[in-house]
């Protein structure tokens, strides 16, 4: 039975091989830092993690992980409602809901759950929902999950949006959906103008706020922060797997009623095992140092904008503003991955996406900077970056 399936996958691995997207994943043999150590390296300054806000190897995270297994145990070996539900995960949801400024929140395994499991319990064929084009592989899921009407507008395109918002009148309910960063570009979505056409139009605000929750805004409360619509939003999807210790897990933070709602028909959190308890307590003390030390969020930014003005001034060409994402555009895959291996060879770890990742021809070097960058490392990048745009034709 299985041999003409597998000639069917082997034919594919191949195909996939030839096309130059075949995915190899690093061995790191090291926590997750700024300097990690690989399977072939002793020591690499690393710019691809999501390690924002340098918390995936604190030591008070880490220990927070451990006293939460002696206190409440290793797992919980159910669902949230049947014996799943420990004080602990009622407390991260009131933290989170309390750090966002929302009504209340519910916690999935992953926040690809959250957004998977969103739209189904809420929308059916008489909603419709207007997604921006560049928006996540998981939001794009969930919707798919649900049978509600699906309207696309342009990345970022206020002219778009609007136009599609009128296509939808006739609908019992419609919903805008955008990413608040978009991952690839390091662009923030503009969330003001985005609330206006909202309240022009009567609708709903979902927001995936992944690559903001933790440090984007004055208090890193998110891209609602930053675009000054705090309550604004109604519903925020986030992870605790990047800024907030790069654990695992996610939420969805809004208001209460939706929450509730979710609760009684999501999918991913009925009929999937509650959140580990060291991730909860862990996700717990990230928040606390979050909202008690700003140092961590002021110096991301710091490094950010240094980061940005020193690869502009040497005549790269990048993509987005004030995200510590940060796209070098190369417009070739060879050279953008040749570029990447160059820096590996000297010990800087970055990352080349080219198509189906990002658009045919739009190649690049995607930069993530962290609040634990030095001065040194980032300068280091910086100069190995400079030599391999000269030698690869990028830079004249
Ligand atoms: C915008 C966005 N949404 C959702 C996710 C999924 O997050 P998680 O790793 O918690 O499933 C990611 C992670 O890559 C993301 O970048």
């Amino acid at each position: 039975m299985y041999e003409s399936l597998k000639n069917r996958i082997i034919s594919e691995l191949e195909d996939i091989k030839k096309s130059g997207r075949y995915k190899n994943e690093r061995q790191i043999e090291s926590p997750q830092c700024t300097q990690i150590k690989t399977e072939q390296k002793k020591n690499v300054i690393n710019f691809c993690a999501n390690n924002y806000l340098g918390l995936a190897a604190n030591k008070e995270i880490q220990n927070a992980a451990k006293e939460t297994i002696d206190s409440h145990g290793f797992g919980l070996a159910s669902v949230r409602f049947i014996c799943g539900t420990q004080d602990i995960h009622k407390k991260l949801e009131r933290e989170i809901s309390d750090f966002l400024g929302t009504e209340d929140t519910i916690l999935y395994a992953a926040a690809f759950d959250a957004n998977g499991g969103l739209f189904e319990p809420l929308f059916d064929s008489r909603d419709a929902i207007v997604s921006d084009s560049l928006n996540h592989a998981s939001l794009i899921d969930g919707i798919r999950l649900c049978k509600a009407e699906r309207f696309r507008y342009k990345n970022n395109d206020m002219i778009d949006l609007e136009k599609q918002l009128k296509l939808t009148k006739s609908f019992r309910s419609r919903v805008i959906v955008t990413d608040g960063v978009f991952s690839m570009d390091g662009t923030i979505a503009q969330l003001d103008n985005i609330y206006k056409l909202a309240k022009k139009y009567n609708s709903l605000i979902f927001v995936d706020d992944c690559h903001a929750t933790g440090f984007i805004g004055k208090n890193g409360r998110g891209t609602h922060e930053y675009n000054d619509v705090l309550g604004k939003v109604d519903i925020i999807t986030g992870t605790l797997g990047k800024a907030l210790g790069g654990g695992s897990g996610g939420f969805s933070s809004g208001k209460k009623e939706i929450i509730e709602l979710l609760r009684q028909k999501s999918r991913p959190y009925l009929f999937s095992n509650t959140l580990a308890p060291s991730i909860v307590g862990a996700s717990i003390k990230a928040l606390e140092l979050i909202k008690k030390d700003k140092s961590l969020i002021k110096k991301l930014k710091e490094n950010t904008i240094y980061f940005r003005d020193q690869i502009s001034n040497i005549g790269f060409e990048i993509k987005g503003k004030n995200h510590p994402i940060i796209p070098i555009m190369i417009y070739d895959d060879i050279k953008a991955k040749k570029i990447a291996e160059y820096l590996y060879e000297n010990d800087i770890y970055v990352v080349s996406f080219s198509y189906p990742v990002v658009p045919k021809g739009l190649s690049r070097i995607r930069i993530q900077i962290s609040s634990s960058h030095t001065k040194i490392e980032m300068d280091k990048a910086l100069k190995l970056l400079k030599e391999a745009g000269l030698k690869f034709g990028i830079l004249k």
